[in-house]
């Protein structure tokens, strides 16, 4: 939690320096301040966080922290805003998403129900209890805003709330319902796009970790394959993201994540079940067309894969357990990678999580 709560600071820097500073003259000191306060908070934290990484975050806080207070342009602030959260976002366990999102009606119906009357009917910030509110309601039509704010960061507003702000926590909308209004909001920026989905090629949809974790700013940079604009397509319609089946290594790898916390959990069968599942539901749909283009790794997933079977079936090898599957999941990674045309560059999202989960509960 502590690493989201983190994140979620680091971006709210990247996107509200915009308010504070411009062209090196500071034009709003309390948001100055603010600033000012969250880039040192940041550092303060990071510097008693105990994790392998803590010395580069501390780094990379360090230079947002000196950058703010030296009120350097709007576009070295996202820079290193944006490179220390993904250093962050690397750390984070990996996270469960819904199966599907809520139809667009029944967002729609929620959002009206739970969040208009402040933010509006659409969305604009400006609903019956605006005018009496500071800070505002968020404008979720505010494109430049909306570049610069992941889906994880809004899920994570509606659901722990803002502190000193108006923004309750809905801990009361399950967290399907959650994912459904962070999603929704997430589109209101992009929605008068005239495309249609149908001119996004479905090789290019993005892995779902990586689209919920960064924004669109940084997805449109790292990623070698989406444009910005497709991107926006993208987040203007979300569901179009769940229409499809998930992806076979998809999958394997959740399937092998359950199996895992069952393990730690003694339920071997269990744990047992979902690893037969990983394979028969996951990998073997994907083994022919991944052996015409790597037979090695194909192999040497399937002997893995039947290793990891034989430790998870009874307590006592963590260990080997454990290393074999953070194996195993770097290589569906691989697999994915041929597979597809490749995921966002040189995030190694999935497997870094993993690690982290598995490390956390050992
Ligand atoms: C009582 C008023 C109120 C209600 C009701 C409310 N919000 Fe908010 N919300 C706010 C305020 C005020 C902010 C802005 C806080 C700030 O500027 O830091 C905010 C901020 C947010 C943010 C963060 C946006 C960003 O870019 O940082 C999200 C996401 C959000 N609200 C979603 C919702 C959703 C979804 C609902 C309904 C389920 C909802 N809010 C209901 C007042 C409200």
């Amino acid at each position: 939690m502590q690493l989201r709560q983190l994140s979620q600071l680091v971006e709210y820097v990247g996107v509200d320096y915009a308010a504070a500073v411009n062209q090196g003259k500071i034009i709003n000191n309390d948001e100055y301040q603010e600033m000012q306060g969250f880039s040192e908070l940041i550092v303060n934290k990071i510097s008693m966080l105990k994790v392998a990484n803590q010395p580069l975050l501390l780094t990379q806080a360090q230079h947002l922290k000196q950058a703010v207070k030296e009120k350097a342009p709007l576009t070295d602030i996202r820079q290193f805003a944006s490179t220390l959260r993904s250093t962050l976002v690397s750390l984070m366990p990996t996270i469960v998403f819904p199966q599907r999102l809520l139809s667009e009606d029944d967002t729609q119906a929620l959002f009206q129900t739970n969040c208009a009357d402040c933010h509006g009917a659409t969305g604009e910030g400006n609903g019956i209890l605006a005018k009496q509110l500071n800070p505002k309601p968020t404008n979720f039509t505010d494109k430049n805003r909306a570049l610069n704010r992941s889906l994880l960061g809004l899920f994570d507003a509606i659901s722990n709330g803002l502190d000193n702000t108006a923004m309750p926590a809905f801990t009361q909308l399950k967290e399907q319902q959650r994912w459904s209004l962070a999603f929704y909001v997430g589109s209101l920026a992009f929605k008068n796009n005239q495309k249609t989905k149908s001119d996004i090629n479905v090789n290019a949809y993005p892995n779902m970790a990586d689209w919920v974790h960064y924004n669109p700013s940084q997805i449109a940079k790292e990623s070698t394959h989406l444009t910005l604009q497709q991107i926006e397509l993208l987040r203007a319609q979300p569901l179009s993201l769940f229409s499809q089946q998930p992806k076979p290594i998809t999958i394997a790898q959740n399937q092998l994540h359950n199996a895992i916390n069952a393990y730690k959990k003694n339920n071997y069968a269990e744990a047992s079940t979902l690893a037969v599942s990983a394979y028969l539901d996951g990998f073997e749909l994907v083994e022919k067309s991944l052996d015409a283009r790597d037979s090695q790794l194909r192999k040497s997933i399937e002997v893995n894969l039947i290793g990891l079977r034989q430790f998870i079936g009874h307590s006592g090898n963590d260990a080997q357990l454990f290393e074999l599957t953070e194996k195993v999941f770097i290589q569906l990674n691989q697999a994915e990678q041929l597979l597809t045309k490749g995921s966002l560059s040189n995030t190694a999202l999935f497997s870094a999580s993993l690690v982290i989960l598995l490390r956390e509960g050992a």
